[in-house]
């Protein structure tokens, strides 16, 4: 007779995970999260004039850009993958106004730039910023009564700016100045206008950060005084991000966004579990790159190594989307 042994899971006191581990083929197989250039979407700082390409000084390897010079430099981050490009534009003081007027001329310099970039890449997807903070002459998110922000005087302008972006070419507008309605008011004037297929990406749980630092230099749109507060979530509550994409979301919001990404791990995992079918994007801000950055040029970290990890965490979190300076470093990593 063959006699059946009964049935003993383990014939040891432990259990051996280091055989999953043992080579290179074999890790490989257990991957779970995998990055790719397609991914990630990489933010231009525009600004008017010709030939411009200068360094900027708070972003390490970001450059203030004017449109001819876009057409240039987009060539190789669409070469490596990178298909989708988030415009900033970046004024002189003489544009700025109280209202942020120049925000939805066609004339200023994202507009400018849709219209050149879809010329001759008309199927990259092209993200505009819709946020008053960069034209004001105040650098305050919205419309200002005395010191207050003043949310729905706010919303029209909003929506102004998305409309002059999406008649220039844009395929997705990111509103960002975390006005309460703002979703809602961009949907309407962009379906009164027939741009029913012009996509939506909220901001919806952008944090008042101390890690926007460096991109406030590159956009020229510190505010005069006080801080945003009043409008950008306080990092101390959890539960209200997922309020304000349910929000954004009734409103009409197609994807979502966390903002920051790596400091905000838990907010990313939070709104991946509660909209698993929503396409979630996080952005690695300006103070988050510039810490990688900082590191690596002193020698603290391999930015090669860190940087992969530091995305990877991000994804893994639950992120579809990574918003960030390093895309094209990443992308290139990833071709060799
Ligand atoms: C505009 C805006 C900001 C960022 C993106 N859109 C700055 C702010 O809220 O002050 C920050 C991006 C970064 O730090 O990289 N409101
Ligand atoms: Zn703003």
């Amino acid at each position: 007779m063959n006699e059946i042994q009964p049935y003993t899971s383990k014939n040891m006191s432990f259990k051996r995970f280091r055989p999953l581990r043992k080579d290179a083929q074999t890790r490989d197989l257990l991957v779970e999260v995998q990055l790719s250039p397609e991914d990630f979407i990489l933010p231009y700082f525009v600004v008017e004039g010709k030939g411009i390409r200068n360094e900027i000084g708070s972003l390490k390897d970001v450059y203030h850009l004017s449109v001819d010079s876009i057409l240039k430099e987009i060539e190789e981050p669409i070469k490596l993958g990178i298909n989708k490009f988030l415009l900033f534009g970046v004024v002189e003081d003489f544009r700025k106004d109280e209202t942020g007027s120049f925000s939805t001329s066609p004339e200023n310099p994202v507009n400018k730039a849709i219209q050149e970039i879809k010329k001759v890449y008309p199927a990259i997807t092209i993200i505009t910023d819709v946020c008053l903070c960069a034209y004001t002459s105040h650098g305050h998110c919205g419309v200002l009564v005395g010191e207050q922000v003043e949310n729905d005087k706010t919303l029209p302008i909003l929506a102004e700016m998305a409309l002059s972006n999406a008649k220039a070419g844009a395929n997705i507008i990111a509103p960002s100045a975390m006005m309460d309605g703002q979703v809602w008011a961009i949907r309407q004037l962009l379906d009164k206008n027939g741009f029913t297929g012009v996509k939506i990406l909220s901001y919806s749980a952008k944090y008042s950060s101390g890690l926007y630092g460096p991109f406030r230099g590159a956009a020229n749109s510190k505010p005069a005084f006080g801080d945003r507060k009043t409008y950008q979530m306080d990092y101390r509550v959890a539960s209200q991000a997922i309020e304000e994409m349910e929000a954004d979301l009734d409103e009409g919001a197609d994807y979502l966004m966390v903002k920051p990404a790596h400091t905000y791990l838990d907010i990313i995992s939070k709104a991946h579990t509660k909209y698993p079918e929503v396409t979630l994007a996080a952005y690695h801000v300006s103070g988050e790159y510039m810490m990688l950055k900082s590191a690596a040029l002193a020698g603290i970290v391999e930015e090669k190594h860190a940087v992969l990890e530091v995305f990877t965490a991000i994804r893994r979190a639950g992120a579809n989307w990574i918003i960030s300076y390093y895309a094209p470093f990443v992308a290139k990593l990833l071709k060799s």
